[in-house]
């Protein structure tokens, strides 16, 4: 197993303090980030080219640098190699067009069932030489936030609480119930497949994210374990000539975006 990595530490004097120092990159070329946005495409048709391995990896590697929350990377990636299993999982995807062509069928796993463990490993792997005490709180409390309890039993206490003391100041109203922390997994998970496609375009590659699949199938070929479910198939592969079936459709602007 590989160990945790993070970025290097340099240290500043700020306001008189020794800090952790991260400056801002300046100079990153926008339009060639706009062009890995407005080019990527899901793309059902694939070519019969392989995606070289060491592509794969570093997608991987971008995806896993998605924002999560409190650092607790409820994420997992399945890069479904074995024919066999290939084949079970195209079925599972109900054997669409991009699972079918796909050099890469990638399942993105949410998991909700991490959350103790890799609270206390990111205090083990902390990367600065002392804990903040009110770091150290947080992650000690984590667990407790998001334990549901046996038919959400701890939640509901929970939120009666909370709906009580909200009056008052303002709470986090969740993530309480199982299906609070299922969608609390979700959002992060998420993230990663989006940093994971635009890596593939990046590349030269494209991908179509996929939710059409059968999730009680798609768990079962990978034996998932209870608080763990598929949120995405992600199919990699060099676009066919006519692998985007149509042109972009987004709605008015003014639909979306509010000032307030
Ligand atoms: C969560 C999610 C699930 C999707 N599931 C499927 C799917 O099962 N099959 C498919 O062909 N496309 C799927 N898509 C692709 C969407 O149809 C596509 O993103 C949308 O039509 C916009 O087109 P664009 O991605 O080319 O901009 C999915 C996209 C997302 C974000």
């Amino acid at each position: 197993m590989t160990a945790s990595t993070h970025a290097p530490i340099q240290t500043k004097l700020i306001d008189g303090k020794e800090r952790y120092y991260e400056p801002a990159p300046q100079g990153i070329d926008v339009e060639a980030f706009r062009q890995v946005v407005t080019s990527r495409r899901s793309v059902r048709k694939f070519t019969a080219k392989p995606i070289p391995k060491e592509v794969v990896d570093d997608c991987l590697d971008l995806a896993m640098l998605a924002p999560c929350s409190s650092g607790l990377q409820p994420w997992e990636f399945y890069v479904v190699r074995s024919s066999g299993k290939k084949a079970k999982l195209v079925k599972a995807c109900m054997s669409q067009w991009a699972a079918k062509s796909a050099a890469e069928l990638i399942v993105c796993v949410a998991r909700t069932d991490r959350v103790n463990e890799f609270s206390k490993k990111m205090m083990r792997d902390w990367p600065m030489p002392e804990v903040p005490p009110l770091v150290k709180r947080y992650y000690q409390m984590i667990p407790y936030n998001y334990m549901p309890g046996p038919l959400n039993s701890f939640a509901r206490v929970k939120k009666a609480a909370i709906s009580v003391g909200g009056i008052f100041t303002p709470l986090p109203r969740g993530p309480f119930t199982e299906d609070e922390v299922k969608l609390w997994a979700a959002k992060s998970a998420a993230l990663a497949c989006e940093n994971l496609v635009l890596a593939f375009r990046a590349h030269g590659y494209d991908t179509c994210m996929m939710e059409g699949y059968d999730e009680a199938r798609v768990s079962k070929l990978l034996n998932l374990p209870d608080g763990a479910f598929p949120i995405m198939v992600v199919a990699a592969g060099e676009r066919a000539e006519d692998g985007v079936f149509w042109p972009q459709v987004r709605f008015e602007r003014e639909l979306f975006v509010h000032e307030v």
